[in-house]
């Protein structure tokens, strides 16, 4: 179905000024702003949208109060968008729109969007790491950041009653691959053939709602998450959890709390991974979340080998 990844994701809003103080304070960059609301971009274009709440452009809420309303995923034709709109009317209704793109509701009631990927290349500057016996920077001082400057999503996280709803609809229906698996509890799913260790990942939770956990952004590196955390602390947000590092996935993390509604995730050195990768299985355990985590007390068992295998 060629889904490559987020193209952009519109919250639902109780406190649009408190919002857009954040999302500015995060690092996006304001494309439009009103009384309605705002839209941010990363610099490779890829959106956050804020609404009110009780906006009616807006398809209805998945949980009560500010959280995601619509998830539009980017691809990377118009053939594509024909498919899936094909797929997807067989069973429920679509609104599409004048440049072919269509919206509608996924298995569990939550808004998506399908558009052909209008992202910009990034071209980063490769890293310079001195290592003992592997000098590349010489004469130069590292990169430090003040803040971090978010460059594209990654990855969406719903807590949800039953996964295995969601991985239907998004496995069978759009053709998204698992990369990992929580033995029946969750599952990771990357949208490309090759990409991102995940774009959604869905884990049961003891409700009959789904609820949003957090959308995640990447950064170029493991300072830029930390510089970038540092500058929200002294803006005076919460940090949820972090600076710390996923076992699952390898990234570097710093969590947010967000007034959007669960929290925002800055991320770098993502896993990114093929059809060549083998899904792998894991217990849920406490201490599965990361190899480490900063002020994660002296009870935090970082996973090793043994705990890992399955
Ligand atoms: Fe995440």
């Amino acid at each position: 179905m060629s889904i490559i990844g987020i193209e952009a994701v519109t919250f639902g809003v109780k406190n649009i000024a408190k919002s857009k103080k954040f999302l500015t304070d995060w690092g996006l960059k304001v494309q439009k702003t009103g009384a309605y609301g705002a839209d941010y971009a990363c610099v490779d274009g890829s959106e956050v949208k804020i609404r009110a709440f009780d906006s009616r452009s807006l398809p209805s809420p998945i949980q009560a109060g500010s959280t995601v309303r619509e998830v539009t995923w980017g691809v990377e034709k118009k053939k594509d968008l024909k498919n899936l709109a094909q797929e997807l009317s067989r069973d429920r209704k679509l609104k599409i729109f004048e440049d072919g793109s269509f919206s509608t509701l996924d298995d569990i009631g939550l808004g998506i969007k399908f558009c052909v990927s209008k992202l910009r290349n990034l071209k980063p500057k490769p890293l310079q790491y001195n290592v003992p016996g592997g000098n590349v920077r010489v004469d130069k001082p590292a990169t430090y950041y003040d803040r971090a400057t978010p460059q594209t999503l990654s990855h969406i996280v719903l807590g949800v009653p039953d996964f295995k709803i969601v991985e239907s609809f998004y496995g069978e229906r759009l053709g998204f691959r698992a990369t990992d698996r929580y033995t029946r509890r969750g599952v990771f799913l990357r949208a490309g053939k090759y990409g991102n260790h995940h774009n959604l990942f869905v884990m049961n939770i003891d409700a009959r709602k789904p609820k949003f956990n957090h959308l995640a952004f990447k950064v170029r590196d493991i300072h830029e998450v930390i510089g970038g955390g540092q500058f929200l602390t002294k803006r005076g947000w919460r940090s949820q959890v972090g600076p710390g590092r996923h076992y699952i996935s390898s990234a570097c993390f710093w969590y947010f709390e967000s007034p959007l509604g669960g929290a925002l995730e800055y991320c770098a050195d993502e896993d990114i991974v093929t059809d060549k990768w083998q899904t792998r299985e894991f217990e849920v355990g406490p201490d599965l979340f990361s190899e480490w985590t900063f002020n994660a007390g002296s009870t935090f068992n970082a996973p090793t080998a043994a705990s890992r295998a399955k």
